[in-house]
């Protein structure tokens, strides 16, 4: 049936262990592809967009095989430099392996990447950030070619962080000749992770973590074993769960490093909040305050990824607030469906104005896409009464079992 029902209304308390992140084993995923031999992942999520990934790796000739969590890649050899089909089209992440492949066989030839609908997502920074390093990119009609016969380390500052131009770059400049010099690099955690496996592989990186990476190429990467950090997305969604619904929930191996700007605002909303090495608990004895202004930023901003389920939070606080979307044009899409349960959310440009209500009412909502169907369920799980959420495809793309994670959460939640 595709689909999510929860019973809302419930206090949430216990604990719940987070899986490892998506945005960073994608990236490492692709970045196998520049190790000749096999490298193995452990604490991989089972989502929808790593199998996507794994089908790629599978077509190019890499066989990937799984244990538990546990991911073993044999890129020995890669038989084939033309990546299309479903796969790409359907994952935006995919784009990552243009530049391992660039690294690894000078050549790729593939469709425009996919993934959810939240905006244009265009890829000409990553373009124009591997022209510098002598790429030729050829584009046609839904495919382009890229062709580097020689991959020249380079100078080069981005015009805009971007998350995945700085993955593409990294990609490509580790096994180029000579130095890669990238400013305005990203600096979210995910690219600290992929920085970390390719040195662990052997790559000479410096900077990692700050916005200007320093990365000479060296001659080759050789077998690495890696485990995936804890999603620091998901964990926050969870803890959004625990604002919008209440309750004393433990987050085990949240990375509380990595999500500052949401226990700022938790804080100050009126959680409480305790932090361990072990990860971080949250108490929600009573009703939050709204939050009078909050603005998505790059890392260490508050992140795109926890915008619509902060909204569920918002909707639902004490007085008037007002979130201002920055990094993706097209993130409101779960305001109709929030509306329909009871929300009252107004949306201008890049700006939605809420005023908190007392309840939300479940009903019938569809999930358009990951974050906003995460939020959907965030607000059944506060509502009062049965919410059905449609198309569970999407929020499992990024959640390996939201359901039994937020069933030991004490959630009445379940599949359909
Ligand atoms: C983005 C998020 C990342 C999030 C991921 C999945 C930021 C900065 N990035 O990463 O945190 O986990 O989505 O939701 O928060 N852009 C261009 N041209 C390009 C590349 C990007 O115009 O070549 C624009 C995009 O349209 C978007 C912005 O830059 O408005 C952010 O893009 P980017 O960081 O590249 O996106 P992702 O890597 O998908």
């Amino acid at each position: 049936m595709d689909s999510i029902h929860i019973y809302g209304g419930n206090l949430l308390r216990g604990e719940t262990k987070i899986q490892g992140s998506k945005n960073a084993v994608l990236p490492i995923l692709a970045a196998t592809l520049l190790i000749k031999g096999t490298c193995v992942i452990r604490n991989c999520p089972r989502i929808a967009d790593v199998y996507h990934m794994q089908n790629l790796l599978q077509e190019l000739g890499c066989p990937v095989s799984w244990a538990g969590n546990t991911v073993t890649v044999n890129a020995s050899r890669v038989c084939d430099n033309r990546m299309s089909g479903e796969s790409v089209t359907r994952m935006r992440s995919s784009i990552m392996l243009l530049g391992a492949m660039l690294g690894r066989m000078g050549e790729a030839v593939m469709s425009y990447p996919g993934g959810c609908v939240i905006g244009r997502r265009p890829i000409d920074i990553h373009l124009a950030a591997l022209r510098k390093m002598g790429v030729e990119i050829v584009e046609e009609d839904q495919m382009f070619t890229a062709r580097a016969l020689h991959l020249q380390g380079t100078e080069e500052r981005l015009p805009f962080p971007s998350v995945g131009a700085t993955e593409n770059v990294i990609l490509a400049a580790v096994l180029a000749d000579g130095m890669t010099v990238l400013e305005n690099a990203a600096k979210e955690p995910e690219i600290t992770a992929l920085c970390d496996f390719l040195v662990e592989a052997g790559a000479d990186i410096e900077g990692i973590g700050s916005g200007r990476l320093m990365i000479k190429g060296v001659d080759k990467l050789h077998e690495v074993k890696y485990t995936v950090p804890a999603d620091r997305i998901v964990a926050g969604t969870y803890m959004t769960a625990a604002m919008a619904a209440g309750g004393s929930i433990f987050l085990e191996h949240a990375p509380a490093g990595q999500l500052g700007a949401l226990l700022k605002a938790a804080q100050e909303m009126g959680c409480c909040v305790t932090l361990n090495k072990e990860g971080i608990g949250i108490d929600v004895l009573r009703r939050l305050h709204a939050l009078p202004y909050l603005r998505t930023e790059v890392y260490d901003g508050f992140p795109t990824d926890l915008q619509s389920p902060m909204m569920v939070v918002l909707a639902l606080a004490e007085g008037e607030g007002i979130v201002e979307e920055n990094i993706f044009e097209n993130r409101f899409r779960v305001v109709d469906g929030l509306r329909k349960m009871g929300a009252d959310i107004e949306t201008v440009k890049n700006k939605a104005y809420i005023r908190g209500v007392e309840k939300l009412k479940g009903t019938m909502v569809e999930a358009e896409e990951l974050r906003g169907g995460a939020a959907l369920v965030v607000a059944g799980l506060a509502a009062e009464g049965r919410t059905m959420i449609k198309n569970r495809h999407f929020i499992e793309r990024g959640y390996e079992n939201i359901c039994k994670d937020l069933r030991e959460l004490g959630a009445d939640i379940s599949i359909g």
